[in-house]
């Protein structure tokens, strides 16, 4: 057993689930889901980007292991999969492959990968078990875990979809290796926001090791992505339906997703980690202007994100405040067009707050499009 492998455990009111992180899981698959879960049939579900690293050593880890596995699927990359096109092919395919509820669904790869297959797992044949294998940071240290799944709709990013939780979720360190600087980076943003949002030691943590962390060194991440893990699995086991204390993790979130949005969904011109990075600095800042917050910490909370690489202020100048206004005033916590915001009062002491009165959120954004 890899000495490196560190186990987390889930539990949600209908689920206990583990989380193993280390390095060189993949190759180890076959034999950590026979221990977790026993001999199964299994089919792969992963994108054209991962399938070429990682298809091939995965699909013989679980032979080795004595699993049975149906022919895997291979979706082409990117943001676009996550739509009812693709579900519907990502379904037929399934069925093609005569998939029964004896059947367990892999999800290898990114964000997008596990929230497809998720989805799908929640709703073939009324439910199917499924495995995460995630492969980015951003999913390892966020999508893999919480059980959220789904796809865009015309209504909006992420707006059809299941709470459904994986059987299983394998964390290897060693497939960063080949994920690009930028995707790394976005995936990073989350990493510290965790810290932002109630540890301050290990905000500090982040500022010691970012730089190790980023040039891959196997325990700075290993202990990152269990950290993110653990405060993760935390707010979820306390609020799994994000009723409460869940929405903590929007941190930076109602601002990034506007940009996100304003940027549409592009993913060339904005990472979801990017656009979360501007957006907790945004955060931080409004705090600063409410009187919540002192400026010294969210001067280090800029100074860590630009020391990163991280972008700390929107490129494009062309972002329209107005619509930005209205993309937030759609935010899925809007209630009845009211702002609900993460706010803080200093690093680690985030909360939640409805009510949020507009004038300075507009004046905040006016400074930062326009500057
Ligand atoms: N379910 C949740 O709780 C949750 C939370 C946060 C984000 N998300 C979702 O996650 C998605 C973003 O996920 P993401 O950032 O992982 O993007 P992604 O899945 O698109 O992956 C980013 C890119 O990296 C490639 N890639 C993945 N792993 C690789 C590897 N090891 N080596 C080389 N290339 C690799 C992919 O093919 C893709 O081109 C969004 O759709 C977002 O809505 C979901
Ligand atoms: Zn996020």
């Amino acid at each position: 057993m890899n000495h490196a492998l560190v186990p987390i455990a889930l539990k949600t009111p209908d689920r206990a689930y583990t989380i193993l992180i280390g390095e060189a899981l993949i190759a180890q698959a076959g034999a950590l889901i026979a221990q977790e879960c026993g001999p199964k049939r299994l089919l792969i579900v992963t994108d054209e980007n991962v399938a070429g690293f990682y298809l091939a050593p995965l699909e013989s880890s679980l032979k080795e292991a004595g699993h049975t596995l149906l022919p895997s699927i291979v979706l082409p990359a990117g943001e676009k999969i996550k739509s009812f096109d693709f579900l519907q092919e990502l379904m037929a395919r399934l069925f093609d492959r005569a998939v029964d509820r004896g059947v367990t669904l892999i999800a290898l790869g990114g964000g997008v990968i596990g929230d497809l297959t998720g989805f799908a797992a929640s709703i073939t044949l009324r439910g199917i078990d499924f495995i995460q294998i995630p492969t980015t940071l951003l999913a390892q240290v966020d999508s893999s875990v919480g059980g959220k799944t789904g796809i865009n709709s015309a209504f909006g990013k992420n707006t059809i979809g299941t709470f459904y939780q994986p059987r299983l979720v394998l964390a290897d360190t060693k497939a960063l290796e080949t994920l690009p600087r930028r995707q790394l980076l976005a995936g990073y943003a989350e990493v510290v926001k965790y810290g932002l949002i109630q540890d301050a030691a290990f905000f500090a943590w982040c500022s010691e090791n970012a730089h190790a962390l980023l040039a891959g060194e196997g325990a700075a991440r290993i202990t990152a992505i269990q950290k993110s893990c653990a405060y993760k699995a935390a707010l979820v086991a306390q609020d799994e339906r994000e009723a409460g204390s869940r929405a903590l993790l929007n941190l930076g979130h109602t601002f990034g997703h506007a940009l996100e949005a304003e940027a549409g969904y592009d993913n060339e011109a904005l990472l979801h980690g990017e656009a979360v990075a501007i957006g907790t600095i945004m955060a931080f800042d409004l705090s600063v202007a409410m009187g919540l917050s002192p400026a010294a910490e969210a001067h280090a909370v800029r100074e860590h994100f630009m020391q990163a690489g991280l972008p700390t202020a929107p490129a494009a100048k062309t972002y329209d405040v107005d619509q930005l206004m209205a993309f937030m005033a759609q935010d899925k916590k809007a209630k009845a067009g009211q702002l609900t915001l993460i706010l803080t009062r200093g690093i680690g002491k985030a909360f939640v707050t409805a009510n949020v009165d507009p004038a300075p959120v507009r004046a905040l954004w006016e400074q930062v499009v326009k500057s």
